[in-house]
């Protein structure tokens, strides 16, 4: 949601900042502008739409030659997404332009403050009033450092705020409440962006914020300080990956790129997990064995995709540590006085780390003493920072807005916790373990070998072009299997899609079911025959009233062939672990069903990637 990019260098900021804006496009975006330096005032060019409109008004109207810039692609909050509300906004003399990601609840209070002191506002945003304060500190004679200290200790909620002063070349300054906020440290030039990606074809070299801090950075120094003015240090951190990474990679789509990454994906977050011994270690796990011993509760918080995560997450634990485990959507968890102690374990998953409805919610637990563990993939963000332990997934970038190698590998984390524990407490002994674990070494093979049958998905995909409504069914790990294959057709397909617990079918969804509707079933292993059979039940149900019934079923399993319109083939693996391998289909689906519709798959609209309002 809204990407900011700042720049102090040698090179043309014109440019740097218009591919750091490229790179951030896939948060999701309504407008786009940027700000440079010209000789005491400030150039700048604003947009609706895409950055191409951007680029577009830039060749009709040039801005400077300038090696010090600011850049933003807005996703609305306050006013509609026009050229005016677009950022940068200026302040009073055109000296002073910012942008801003996050929402000053506090801006009708300041907006007549200055409107009473005769300051005229031209657009509807909550951010041109920071950029009158800003201005009018300059004015006053102060650096924009000390600007950006003393107007940040009056704003209230979220903001990344990053401004430049026409008269100061040398400087690009930014500061940062509960929103993303990251430091390139390069040779002779600096960055700032909303995540690595601005940056990352420049430098590997980051550096992460703490809450309410001021960062400048120069062409020679990043200096850091509180609201307060007192000294402050950021984390500097290198980056595992490179551009190469943030790149299409010859796909048409990101999205696409990344479902192919997956068995390279899960992979990569199984590795060195397991010490000479045997034995499981989770590196930043930092809670002690007695604190896991000693929890009685698990709370698991998340979002969208994440949240189904923690579905699947849930039968895993409960099952192998006999630990109650409760799934809460973050954003109804702090709004309903949950019950926590501090024997209550809070698990948040979010892939970008910067979930504001996540965020809020680990911040409530942790006032009422709960411990909180983050399952995440995004280094240097917010939620692992304010957590007491993390489990990092090693998914690289994930770029495409629908998650796909985010939620495998949130899911293989899942699995990790629930042996860690199982192992601490003593409820599943080394041998288990280590089978669980050899089965879980061997999912990337088997979802390689899914994505070898991609065409079947794909030629079934593009028969659907024509629907208007799919349904998807599944029982145990399998119903957030089917939620997360529904949630991936309507936010790339525009399709209504709902996934249901099968045995939930008879007590009012069946009624949706017509001739010919789309039903994509989720079917239990053999081995599970109880749950199968009711699975079975359910298709039958289904078929009798005319559904098209697409079955994900277990290879071998003959079953289910007589109730099948179209059978979809699985690896044979436990029934915990089959969403690993279930989802990928539904993903291929999906992704070429959006494509055949003629949408941005990668760009879904009105959907940013990072969540950062409530
Ligand atoms: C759907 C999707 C979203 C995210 C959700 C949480 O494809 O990507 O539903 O899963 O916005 O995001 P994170 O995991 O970054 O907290």
């Amino acid at each position: 949601m809204c990407g900011i990019v700042g720049y102090v260098g040698e090179k043309q900021a014109q440019d740097v900042v218009i591919e750091g804006l490229r790179r951030l496009e896939y948060r999701g975006y309504d407008s786009a502008g940027i700000a440079l330096i010209d000789a005491g005032t400030v150039s700048w060019q604003k947009r609706a739409g895409k950055l191409a409109n951007l680029e577009k008004a830039i060749v009709d109207e040039p801005l400077v030659a300038s090696t010090t810039g600011i850049g933003h692609t807005r996703w609305a909050t306050h006013g509609a997404p026009n050229d005016v509300n677009a950022h940068p906004h200026l302040g009073r003399s055109g000296r002073l332009a910012l942008v801003h990601n996050g929402i000053l609840e506090n801006f009708v209070e300041l907006r007549t403050e200055l409107e009473n002191a005769g300051h005229e506002l031209s657009s509807e945003t909550d951010t041109e009033v920071a950029a009158h304060l800003l201005e009018r500190e300059l004015a006053a004679g102060v650096d924009l450092t000390t600007a950006m200290q003393r107007v940040c200790c009056r704003l209230e909620g979220a903001f990344t705020l990053v401004a430049l002063d026409g008269e100061d070349p040398s400087r690009v300054v930014a500061a940062r409440r509960n929103s993303p906020l990251v430091v390139g440290i390069g040779e002779g030039e600096n960055f700032l962006g909303s995540d690595v990606s601005a940056f990352i074809e420049h430098t590997r070299e980051a550096m992460e914020l703490g809450q309410d801090q001021v960062v400048t950075i120069t062409r020679e120094a990043v200096a850091v300080t509180g609201f307060d003015g007192s000294p402050a240090e950021g984390r500097r951190y290198h980056v595992n990956w490179d551009l190469s990474a943030a790149e299409k990679d010859g796909h048409d789509w990101f999205m696409r790129k990344e479902i192919y990454e997956q068995p390279r994906a899960v992979a990569d977050s199984l590795l060195g997990r397991r010490d000479a011994a045997g034995q499981l270690q989770l590196d930043e796990m930092r809670l002690s064995d007695q604190d896991l011993r000693d929890i009685d509760k698990i709370i698991i918080i998340a979002c969208g995709t994440s949240f189904y995560a923690g579905m699947v997450a849930k039968y895993a634990i409960e099952h192998w540590t006999r630990i109650p485990v409760e799934v809460e959507l973050a954003s109804e968890f702090r709004y309903r006085d949950p019950i926590l102690t501090s024997s209550t374990l809070v698990v948040a998953i979010s892939q970008s780390g910067e979930t504001a409805d996540t965020l809020q919610a680990i911040r409530h637990a942790r006032q009422q003493r709960s411990r909180v563990l983050a399952i995440c993939n995004t280094n240097g963000s917010t939620i692992p920072r304010e957590s007491d332990a993390v489990i990092y997934t090693h998914a690289g970038p994930e770029i495409g807005v629908a998650s796909t190698k985010g939620f495998l590998t949130q899911l293989v984390a899942c699995y990790l916790l629930a042996l860690y524990l199982a192992q601490v407490k003593g409820t599943r002994f080394g041998d288990e373990i280590t089978e669980i674990m050899d089965q879980l070494e061997s999912m990337p093979a088997h979802i390689q070998g899914v994505l070898d049958d991609d065409e079947a998905m794909y030629a079934l995909a593009r028969e659907h072009v024509d629907a208007r409504s799919v349904l998807f069914l599944g029982r145990h790990a399998g119903y957030p299997v089917a939620l997360e294959g529904a949630l991936k057709l309507k936010e790339l397909a525009y399709l209504h899609a709902e996934g249901f617990a099968a045995g939930e079918l008879k007590h009012g969804p069946i009624a949706l079911v017509e001739d010919r509707l789309p039903v994509l079933c989720v079917v239990p292993p053999q081995g599970r025959d109880q749950l199968r059979d009711k699975m079975l039940s359910g298709i039958q149900e289904v078929r009798a009233r005319g559904a098209r019934t697409i079955c994900l079923v277990e290879e071998g399993d003959e079953t289910i062939a007589p109730y099948a319109d179209v059978l979809v083939r699985l690896p044979k693996v436990p029934v915990l672990l089959q969403p690993l391998v279930a989802v990928v289909p539904l993903q291929l689906f999906a992704c070429e069903l959006a494509t055949a519709l003629g949408h941005d798959v990668d760009q879904p609209r009105n959907l940013a990637k990072s969540v950062t309002v409530e």
